[in-house]
């Protein structure tokens, strides 16, 4: 008889066979045991983008900075300038985050400002709106906001791109500041159970 040894798989949400992030490794240990070892592959940092009309230029400008820098991103719409309503697009973005698929997110529109109420209404969000460096700095610092939200109508293709960078790079310092977060999260559920 084969006994057959699954250890518990640690399927990351959005994580799936199909997409080859999981690799399967066959150990015959004797003739009478067969051990079958999923392994977890680390994956890439994945991005979830999306922007209003007001935003799509600068979507664009971001997407070429992102396939320069070969960071894999899912582009959630809209595709053309044609008016369209914000809180879709963000929702789409926020949605993809919050579910653990994508790592992080950016949303453009023409402030910043729509696309980041909306995203923040998606429980597990943390969308900042960053107009400079310093603060895109402390985002991921202090708050580890997971989705980045950036104005067209309000700054440039090339400080766009800086506040972009700087934001993918920093990391989130923990220590006092995992209290605070926890916090924001804390109240989030009171919310949701009320
Ligand atoms: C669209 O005109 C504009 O309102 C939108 O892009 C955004 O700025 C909303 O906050």
């Amino acid at each position: 008889m084969i006994n057959i040894w699954k250890p518990k798989i640690k399927v990351l949400e959005g994580l799936n066979f199909e997409y080859g992030e999981l690799t399967l490794d066959y150990k015959y240990m004797s003739l009478d045991y067969k051990y079958i070892k999923f392994i977890e592959v680390e994956r890439g940092l994945r991005i979830a983008i999306g922007s209003d009309h007001g935003g799509f230029h600068l979507k664009k400008a971001i997407k070429e900075y992102l396939d320069k820098e070969n960071i894999v991103y899912e582009d959630f719409g809209t595709y053309n300038s044609e008016s369209v309503d914000y809180p879709d697009y963000a929702e789409k973005v926020a949605i993809a985050v919050a579910s653990g698929e994508y790592d992080k997110g950016i949303l453009c529109c023409g402030t910043g400002i729509g696309v980041s109420i909306v995203a923040n209404k998606i429980p597990g969000i943390r969308a900042a709106l960053c107009n400079d460096t310093f603060s895109a700095r402390a985002a991921r610092e202090h708050n580890d906001a997971n989705i980045l939200t950036l104005g067209e109508r309000v700054i440039g293709p090339g400080l766009a791109i800086d506040i972009v960078s700087t934001w993918l790079k920093a990391e989130f310092s923990g220590g006092r500041h995992a209290r605070r977060v926890e916090k924001i999260t804390a109240i989030e559920k009171r919310q949701l159970n009320k």
